[in-house]
């Protein structure tokens, strides 16, 4: 988020203090900064480099701190203000990239799945892969990466439902995962940090999903990504078919931005789809959006190839800066934005076109965790560091997209990173994980109340580590163009 950053940077050389990362929070159908209020517009891309064949190799682009420093130091040359990230091992340690990140104002969209077995759903049979074990482990990613203030949302799913089979056994699956999710923060995770699902781009059911995993009382989603990859080569908002896009989210009550976005079909891409996702074309309806991805993998959408240990720019990335740039730095939400009430009855079962609409889900089988949480041995609360301890400097190799090995590269520290101590228990409000159907009616105490913690560990807020709190040091930022 550029205005917030810039706007304290220029306080920064006043006073040599760089103002914290703001958590970041939903209002209506937008995303707000919870400090300035202003909102929040999502600019970044996906990173996973080396995809799921890196995942099986043990693989976690937020572990290995040279590697993350040298690719957030491209984060920031192009300007953007998050990542997602789709796979993570929740036993590594994060605390060092996620510092970097904080530091260079960068917030984490993350998927909780893994590739790895015990760590997805099945989407064709999900009642064989709906486990225990496989709810430790999208807990245990839940407890680490919470302890982070720039945790910005967690995804419940990627694409799970995209074929007949799926869209016939899955959907009340998705929204038990993210009942069990929402249950799991309420009890143990001391703010709320939104639950989403990123859709698969198929007009078969793209409505119908987003419409189904909105409503009922339970297991609802707190924001809808879109895949999308209809803006190909040299095209135009009516001609992309980004109007029809946004006319289907018109009426919906949650926020919606691009999960994956940048059709590939001709290349190099020129990046136009971006003045329209920040104009008032979309910002209505759309809160931006993240460019499919940073590494250039054998699907080749990347924007920089790396080859061992050096980054190599491609020309791809220097025009998506020059797209990011003329981004305005204050993007707003329009005046007549159309607020819709979260439907909390949800349609008849018949009704979600497509897919099968089966409001009943599975009980919950993660009951044992979400009481007592996970082992906190095995996934341990993520915190940041000082600054002090980190070096910002790239120590790996970076050409420019000529070629060229660029020599000046340390990451810029716009806001400085603040630990506070992190209250035990959770925020204790239920906001859609309560044990229920996930729809027209429901018997459950949990789900009824919008207020009531989900068992006593919720309400027993103590006060634990003592924070600390560190200037950020501010260091030159070479430009390499
Ligand atoms: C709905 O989901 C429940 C829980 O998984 C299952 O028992 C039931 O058979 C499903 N009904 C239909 C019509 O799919
Ligand atoms: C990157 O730069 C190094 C020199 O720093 C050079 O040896 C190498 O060939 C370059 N790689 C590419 C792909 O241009």
């Amino acid at each position: 988020m550029r205005f917030s950053t810039a706007a304290l940077g220029a306080m920064t050389v006043l006073s040599g203090l760089a103002a914290a990362i703001d958590v970041i929070e939903i209002q209506d159908r937008h995303f707000v900064n919870s400090k300035t209020g202003k909102p929040f517009f999502l600019k970044g891309v996906d990173y996973q480099p080396g995809g799921s064949a890196a995942v099986e190799k043990g693989g976690d682009p937020l572990s290995d701190v040279e590697t993350c420093t040298r690719d957030i130091f491209l984060f920031q040359k192009l300007g953007i203000n998050t990542i997602r990230v789709y796979s993570v091992d929740p036993t590594a340690d994060h605390d060092a990239c996620m510092t970097l990140l904080a530091a260079a104002g960068i917030y984490l969209v993350l998927d909780v799945n893994s590739p790895l077995e015990h760590q997805h759903l099945n989407n064709q049979e999900p009642w064989t892969t709906y486990t225990p074990m496989y709810l430790e482990h999208i807990f245990g990613v839940i407890e680490v990466f919470s302890g982070y203030d720039n945790m910005l949302a967690f995804l419940a799913g990627n694409e799970v439902i995209f074929d007949s089979g799926s869209a016939e056994a899955s959907p009340n699956y998705v929204k038990a995962v993210v009942r069990d999710m929402k249950a799991y923060i309420t009890n143990h995770v001391h703010r709320i940090i939104p639950v989403g699902y990123s859709n698969a781009d198929d007009l078969k059911f793209r409505t119908s999903l987003a419409h189904y995993l909105e409503c009922g009382d339970t297991g609802y989603i707190d924001f809808f990504g879109v895949n999308s990859y209809q803006w190909c080569g040299d095209n135009t908002f009516e001609g992309s078919g980004y109007d029809k896009l946004v006319e289907d989210y018109a009426d919906y009550s949650l926020p919606v931005f691009f999960t994956e976005y940048g059709c590939n079909e001709v290349r190099p891409r020129v990046w136009q789809e971006v003045g329209s996702l920040y104009s008032e074309d979309m910002t209505g309806v759309f809160s931006g959006g993240l460019v499919y991805e940073f590494s250039e993998e054998p699907n080749k959408y990347g924007i920089v190839e790396i080859d061992g240990d050096t980054a190599n720019i491609m020309g791809e990335y220097d025009t998506l800066v020059t797209a990011f740039d003329k981004v305005p730095k204050d993007v707003s939400v329009p005046s007549n934005v159309n607020i819709v009430d979260r439907p909390v009855d949800c349609a008849a079962e018949s009704s979600f076109k497509n897919i099968n609409g089966n409001l009943t889900l599975p009980f919950t089988l993660g009951q044992e965790y979400i009481d007592d949480g996970v082992d906190k041995k095995t996934f341990v609360k993520g915190k940041f560091l000082s600054l002090d301890d980190l070096t910002l400097e790239v120590k790996l190799d970076i050409n420019d997209s000529d070629g060229k090995a660029i020599t000046d590269k340390t990451i810029e520290a716009t806001s400085s990173v603040t630990q506070s101590e992190i209250p035990e228990g959770g925020h204790g409000t239920n906001t859609g994980g309560g044990v229920g159907t996930g729809g027209v009616t429901s018997t459950s105490s949990g789900s009824s109340s919008s207020e009531t913690g989900l068992s006593n560990s919720a309400s027993s807020v103590s006060r634990g580590v003592v924070g600390w709190s560190v200037a950020a040091v501010m260091v030159g930022f070479a430009a390499f163009l």
